[in-house]
């Protein structure tokens, strides 16, 4: 039995990012923070800032498609990022660094995917590794 405990144990470490147990702010520093940094400052000139952005706060809709799609400097992230994780991350930047988004839900971003057909367009690429 304690043998049994310690695989689960030792499966679930070796798990890759996409483990169950992230919240939004983990996943923003895994998969976000290198361009638009811990605090949502971004790099003036080469990355937005996050924080204290209206885009960010606004229109859900955008910024799912945007963040799902990919934009510019910024990777796709339709094929290396779940409807859940999206949620998370998104309602994350919403509402940290004293912004005031309303929540994301992972009904929306299955919407706008759906919608967009922006998982089908890069499905078949590899996920772009931007760390
Ligand atoms: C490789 C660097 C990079 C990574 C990683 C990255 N971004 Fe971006 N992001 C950019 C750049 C560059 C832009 C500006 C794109 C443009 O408009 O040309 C941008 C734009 C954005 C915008 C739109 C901002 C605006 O004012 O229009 C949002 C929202 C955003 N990123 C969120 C995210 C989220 C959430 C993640 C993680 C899931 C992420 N980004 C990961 C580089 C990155």
């Amino acid at each position: 039995m304690k043998k049994m405990m310690m695989l689960v144990l030792l499966a679930a470490a070796a798990a890759p990012a996409c483990a169950q147990g992230l919240d939004g702010k983990s996943l923003f520093g895994r998969n976000c923070a290198a361009c638009h940094q811990a605090s949502g400052a971004g790099i003036p000139g080469a990355f937005p800032a996050l924080r204290g952005n209206p885009f960010v706060q606004g229109d859900s809709g955008a910024v799912i498609a945007t963040v799902l799609k990919g934009r510019g400097g910024m990777p796709t992230f339709a094929a290396s990022i779940d409807d859940e994780q999206l949620a998370l991350v998104l309602s994350y930047i919403r509402q940290a660094w004293g912004n005031q988004g309303a929540a994301v839900a992972a009904q929306q971003v299955q919407a706008v995917r759906g919608a967009s057909g922006a998982g089908d367009a890069v499905r078949q690429e590899q996920p772009t590794n931007v760390h």
